[in-house]
């Protein structure tokens, strides 16, 4: 079995491509390096010893992704990550992400339905549930009204999919991820954020590393035990193996709806403080932070119900928070 992965060299791409060079499959990745690095490409062979397929291109290119399809007949399903992710960067660059997040998954179901291939896992959020009325969140909750271009583009390609679903022979998987963090046990891959990071964990290991002076946690004003918001923080790896699992419902044909849908989480929450003391915990130092004022466009809790997942998918996380910081550290240390 053949799959292709989109964004194959990114954070859940890399590790995705790893577990399911692990269970057999063959992998061919497309990734332009967009906001990831060729030498990814070898640390996956170096886990696996097995080197993926790899093209370089721009799959919101038309042409490009017609191509590739044309000469690249035996895939059996897609998993698609491809796609621009940071929420601040997208409320200035708008049409940026809706061009670059649609026309890809565009042109790829095109081809998908030009070339039969059946099977889709597309990567979407639990920013689609916005902050949600009744917690943990369920598949079955409403979508919200997006915070930020970058959320309603998971909205509108979920919507896509769904569409070209019910009106075409293709199968979709869509996973909602809460927050994926941490990195692969080996420490060769992991989350390398362009710049200064934006998210949680990086910031508080390169804080830890000397790279940053400081985390800033943003609030201390909501409504939950320490008054810091919260989130449902998943370990990468269980994150991974998710994946593999979804694109065997489709190719072996297990799936029970055209399009499904599940949340991937681990059902607990952890508020910005209760990850700085397992930071804390795992490394035994000292973090250097101060709490400030609220991130605009921050919701306050969120975390998943993962019944759906774990009975009807047969998967659940099994990595625990300290785990997570553990493996994000030891990540953080091997960059140096
Ligand atoms: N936080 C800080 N300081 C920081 C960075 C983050 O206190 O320097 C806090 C945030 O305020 C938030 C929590 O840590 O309460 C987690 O923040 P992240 O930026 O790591 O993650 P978000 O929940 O904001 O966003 C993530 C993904 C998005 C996705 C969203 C879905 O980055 O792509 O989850 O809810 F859309």
């Amino acid at each position: 079995m053949k799959i292709l992965v989109t964004g194959g060299l990114g954070y859940i791409g890399s590790h995705t491509v790893v577990e399911l060079q692990s269970a057999g499959f063959d992998v061919v990745i497309i990734d332009n390096l967009s906001n990831s690095k060729i030498e990814v490409l070898d640390k996956i062979t170096q886990i696996t010893g097995i080197k993926p397929g790899y093209f370089n291109f721009d799959l919101s290119n038309k042409t490009a992704c017609e191509e590739f399809f044309s000469n690249n007949n035996n895939i059996d399903g897609i998993i698609h990550f491809a796609a621009y992710k940071a929420v601040g960067e997208s409320v200035n660059k708008p049409l940026m992400y809706y061009r670059n997040n649609l026309e890809s998954l565009m042109n790829i179901m095109d081809n998908m339905n030009i070339h039969n291939i059946a099977n889709l896992v597309f990567s979407s959020s639990c920013t689609v549930y916005g902050q949600p009325d009744v917690l943990p969140v369920t598949e079955q909750a409403p979508r919200k009204q997006a915070e930020s271009p970058y959320g309603n583009t998971k909205k509108m390609a979920e919507d896509i999919i769904q569409d070209t679903v019910y009106s075409s022979d293709l199968k979709a998987i869509a996973l909602r991820y809460f927050n994926p963090v941490g990195a692969h046990p080996t420490a060769l891959i992991g989350e390398l954020p362009l710049g200064v990071p934006n998210n949680l964990m990086p910031f508080i290991t390169q804080t830890a590393a000397g790279i940053r002076e400081q985390l800033s946690v943003f609030g201390e004003d909501y409504d939950t035990a320490d008054g810091t918001a919260i989130r449902d923080y998943i370990h990468v790896v269980d994150l991974a193996k998710a994946h593999i699992i979804a694109v065997k419902r489709l190719v072996e044909k297990n799936n029970k709806l055209d399009y499904e849908i599940f949340n991937i989480g681990t059902g607990n929450g952890y508020s910005v403080l209760e990850v700085v003391k397992s930071f804390e915990r795992v490394t035994n130092t000292k973090l250097n932070y101060k709490i400030v004022g609220r991130r605009e466009g921050d919701i306050e809790k969120v975390w998943a119900n993962t019944d759906f997942a774990n009975n009807e998918l047969g998967w659940k996380a099994e990595k625990d928070i300290d785990e997570m910081t553990a493996s994000a550290w030891k990540f953080q240390l091997a960059l140096k």
